[in-house]
């Protein structure tokens, strides 16, 4: 596949996701592990596995549905990835990415992305929720490497505000309307899937990082490549490396995901329609 086809596979897939709903998207959100459950409350929903999708890849990670989900969150309608797929699957950056090409030729303007992260920052504890506010990119890779395609976007994008300075207020505001405490920091972003070493962290933490996931970054650069409006939330699943004595395993990062996805349902019932209305808004 030459870099060109990027752009004629994802109208290719937009058309057949498209076909199987009359459902039009401006807002597509995806759901990290354990955080899959909010794809539950959409209303006249067509799941499509991604195994149905042309040139899609599969998602391999536990705790991820693998399918992609069209309805509406009460009126507004959205897109819905229940799993992604990660660099560490061994998938290239342009797989990665690809759901978010599909995603702009299909109209969407706003991009939602959760996950789970390790908390760096001491003030977090397990189950907060944090708005990404920027990110150090440590995963070695950014899918605008190759031949330059305009028809994606620019090559050398800015990458100031990569994260909605609005839609993280109205994340944040959403919070403390619900009682839901939302904080605000860096993601730095590992290849994986081997959790960091304490060293790793205590380097994290001196760059500036306050939490450390595996996913995300790509799908925002490419997101923001192709002009779309970006919101992350990470789950603070765990205390990083070294922080507490306590081992990480995935199974209580998909755990924690599944204890707090009340609070997290809420909180994207209340910012989906804001975000809905800012894209609306043009
Ligand atoms: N490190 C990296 N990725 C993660 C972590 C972590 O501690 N927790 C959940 N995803």
């Amino acid at each position: 596949m030459s870099i060109s086809d990027d752009f004629t596979q994802a109208e290719f897939a937009a058309k057949h996701i498209s076909s199987k709903s009359p459902i039009r998207p401006t807002v597509a959100i995806v759901l990290g592990s354990g955080l899959g459950g909010f794809a539950d409350e959409m209303t006249d929903a067509v799941r499509i596995s991604y195994n149905d999708i042309p040139h899609f890849a599969r998602s391999t990670a536990v705790g991820h549905a693998g399918q992609l989900v069209m309805g509406n969150i009460g009126d507004c309608p959205v897109v819905v990835m229940q799993g992604r797929v990660h660099l560490y699957e061994g998938y290239p950056v342009r797989s990665v990415v690809f759901p978010m090409r599909v995603f702009s030729r299909m109209g969407v303007h706003a991009a939602i992305l959760t996950n789970a992260a390790g908390g760096i920052n001491k003030e977090y504890g397990q189950g907060r929720l944090v708005a990404i506010s920027d990110h150090i990119n440590l995963q070695g890779q950014n899918p605008l490497v190759g031949q330059e395609d305009p028809n994606l976007g620019l090559r050398f994008i800015d990458m100031s505000e990569a994260y909605s300075r609005d839609y993280r207020r109205m994340a944040i505001d959403a919070g403390k309307r619900l009682g839901i405490p939302v904080g605000e920091g860096v993601y730095a972003a590992m290849l994986g899937p081997s959790y960091e070493t304490p060293a790793e962290i205590r380097f994290l933490r001196t760059i500036g990082a306050d939490l450390v996931g595996m996913s995300t970054v790509p799908e925002v650069i490419a997101a923001r490549q192709m002009g779309m409006k970006v919101l992350a939330i990470s789950c603070v699943t765990n205390m990083a490396a070294g922080t507490t004595d306590a081992p990480i395993n995935h199974e209580e990062v998909l755990e924690i995901g599944k204890k707090i996805s009340g609070q997290f349902k809420a909180l994207l019932r209340e910012v989906v329609p804001l975000i809905a209305k800012d894209v609306a808004q043009g």
